[in-house]
């Protein structure tokens, strides 16, 4: 595994030709992107695919989001309604993956054998330099391992991934630190699949009224495949994480009453006081930017439990609220009772 670093605004050509080389190889290469660092293969190269998925152990049924420049090479992999491209044509670069019909073009292991195709340009210079030296688009997941959060730096990845890459670009932390919007547009109304950085109010002045499943809301795992990512367990750590609805400070007495070990997960100016304290930040944004790195964290501690408030599911803050329930396995507590109900 090769470890190569380059500052993220003016990436080197010498790190970019490497990587475009091993793609073009049938290689597999983990770079930043500005919400979570991917594991990314030619797009068009099966080997390369089938690397990505034994290397994350995904299941073979988890399609991978394709990561394109611009609209014109998104339209060479997808068939995009013009009102689309035209949105994509304002809002690209950026956290915003869209599910189109796709024209059978990339590796069939890509997009699991679905008729559509997820896609996205990134707003980073290092995939999309590699994308224009490649020439072609690169398909790829975060670059964690199955189920475990994230990574927001090249340093998760290795943690999760260390020999089973080829190259590690590592290109500082990454800006939004949760994974891209995704909505799809071949329903009427879109519905949205996963909330990210570009909010519901944001789409719904692109796209007029979208829909918001519950399990876009992370209340429910999703039984059929609606969005296949869905049905599996996400961003787990391995410490009982529990969100509570109630006063944070009475959580904490209650579960330390017990003799329990706690950390909280502080957020938005919601803190108490515990064995251990983690800030995730005073706005929304910072909060989605710590929120991966303080689940990892929260595993180092060695505490029975972890607590963290819920929060208000608006703008950014729907899709940190999705990411907690996952991570919590749905533990959701609205009073004491219920908060030692689930130990
Ligand atoms: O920000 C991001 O989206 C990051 C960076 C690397 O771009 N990528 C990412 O990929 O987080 P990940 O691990 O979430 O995997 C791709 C997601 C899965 O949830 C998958 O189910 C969904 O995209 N997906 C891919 N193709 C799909 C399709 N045709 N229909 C519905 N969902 C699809
Ligand atoms: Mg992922």
């Amino acid at each position: 595994m090769l470890l190569l670093r380059t500052d993220p605004t003016r990436p080197d050509p010498s790190v970019i030709r490497t990587a475009a080389g091993v793609l073009r190889n049938g290689g597999i290469v983990a770079a930043p992107t500005e919400t979570v660092y991917g594991l990314f293969a030619h797009a068009y190269r099966e080997d390369g695919c089938a690397k990505v998925f034994k290397a994350k152990g995904r299941p073979m049924d988890n399609p991978l989001i394709v990561h394109v420049d611009t609209v014109e090479m998104a339209m060479a992999v997808a068939d995009i309604p013009n009102d689309v491209a035209e949105v994509l044509r304002r809002v690209w670069p950026g956290p915003i993956t869209v599910v189109v019909p796709s024209r059978g073009v990339v590796a069939r292991c890509v997009t699991a054998g679905l008729p559509t195709v997820a896609v996205r340009a990134p707003a980073h210079p290092i995939p999309l330099s590699i994308i224009k030296e490649l020439g072609a688009p690169i398909a790829g997941p975060s670059a964690n391992k199955a189920g475990r959060p994230s990574p927001t730096t090249a340093g998760h990845v290795v943690d999760d991934l260390d020999g089973e890459v080829d190259v590690v670009i590592d290109g500082g932390p990454t800006f939004f630190g949760v994974e891209s919007t995704i909505i799809d547009v071949t329903k009427r109304p879109p519905v949205v699949l996963r909330p990210g950085p570009f909010t519901v109010e944001e789409l719904e002045k692109l796209f007029g009224p979208v829909s918001v499943p519950p399990v876009a809301r992370g209340l429910a795992e999703a039984d059929v495949a609606l969005a296949p990512g869905m049905k599996y367990r996400h961003y787990a750590p391995d410490t009982v994480l529990v969100i509570v609805h109630f006063d944070l400070a009475e959580a904490v007495e209650t579960l330390r009453a017990r003799g329990l070990k706690v950390a909280v997960l502080c957020a938005t100016g919601k803190c108490a006081e515990a064995n251990y304290v983690i800030q995730m930040g005073d706005d929304l944004y910072e909060v989605a930017r710590n929120l991966y790195k303080s689940l990892r964290d929260l595993d180092k501690l060695g505490v029975d439990v972890g607590v963290v408030p819920a929060i208000e599911e608006r703008g950014v803050g729907l899709a940190i609220m999705n990411r907690l329930r996952k991570a919590s396995g749905h533990r959701e507590a609205l009073n004491k009772e219920q908060l030692l109900a689930m130990l």
